[in-house]
C-alpha cells in the first residue's frame, strides 16, 4: 500500500544515532547473503559509523533525508553536490550515493518519493543530471532505477573489504 503521509525531512545532527542505526541495518539486509561476512564485517568497520556518518554530515555538498512514519525514519537518502560527488565532480551533476528503504517498507513508492526529492533538489540548484552507481548484481536496484528513468552510462569499482565489485554508473538528464 502506498502511504501519502509519509513525511521527507533534513536529517540534523541530533539524528545521527537514527542515521547510523538505518544506514547499517538497511546495508546489511540488502548485502549481507550476497557477500563474505569478513569483507562486510572489514567494510563496516570504517564505513557507516558514527564518526564517518558525523564527517559526512559536516561537508556542506552532502545532504541527509529521512523518510519519517510516526515511529520513525523508515528510509533515508543521501545526496551529493560539487566535490562531495564519489567521482565525476561535475559541477551539473547531483549523485543519489545512498538509497535505502527498510525491508518491511519496500515495494511501497518510498524510493520512488526520494527518487523524486532528488530530481526536485537537482533542479533547484539549476543540475542539468542526476546520477549513481549500482552494484550490478543488484538487479532489483537497477530495475527500479530504470523505472525511474535513468540509463547506465559507465561502470567503476567499488570495494567492500577484499572484494572488488562493479558498480554500473546510472544517469537522468533532466530538460
Ligand atoms: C531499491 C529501493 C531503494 C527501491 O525502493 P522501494 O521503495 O522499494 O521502491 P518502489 O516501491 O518505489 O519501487 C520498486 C519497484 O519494484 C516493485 N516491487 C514490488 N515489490 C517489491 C519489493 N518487495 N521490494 C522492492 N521492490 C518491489 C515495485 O512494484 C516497483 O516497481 P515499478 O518501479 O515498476 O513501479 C529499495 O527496495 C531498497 O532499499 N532496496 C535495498 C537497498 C538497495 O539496494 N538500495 C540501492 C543501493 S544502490
Amino acid at each position: 500500500m502506498i502511504n501519502n503521509n509519509i513525511n521527507v525531512q533534513s536529517v540534523s545532527r541530533t539524528q545521527l544515532a537514527e542515521l547510523t542505526y538505518i544506514s547499517r541495518k538497511t546495508f546489511l539486509d540488502a548485502f549481507a547473503h550476497m557477500n563474505n561476512p569478513d569483507d562486510l564485517t572489514a567494510f563496516l568497520t570504517n564505513h557507516l559509523t558514527n564518526e564517518s556518518l558525523s564527517i559526512e554530515m559536516a561537508d556542506p555538498n552532502s545532504e541527509f533525508y529521512f523518510a519519517m512514519e510516526d515511529s520513525g525514519p523508515i528510509a533515508y537518502l543521501k545526496v551529493n553536490t560539487g566535490d562531495a560527488q564519489t567521482e565525476l565532480k561535475h559541477n551539473d551533476g547531483l549523485e543519489i550515493e545512498r538509497i535505502y528503504v527498510l525491508k518491511n517498507h519496500q515495494g511501497k513508492k518510498l524510493g520512488h518519493r526520494l527518487i523524486a526529492e532528488a530530481i526536485k533538489m537537482a533542479r533547484q540548484k539549476d543540475k542539468t543530471y542526476v546520477w549513481l552507481g549500482v552494484w550490478e548484481r543488484n538487479a532489483d536496484a537497477i530495475r527500479f532505477y530504470q523505472h525511474n528513468g535513468f540509463a547506465i552510462f559507465d561502470k567503476h569499482e567499488f570495494k567492500i573489504g577484499n572484494d572488488n565489485q562493479t558498480d554500473l554508473m546510472m544517469k537522468l538528464k533532466l530538460d
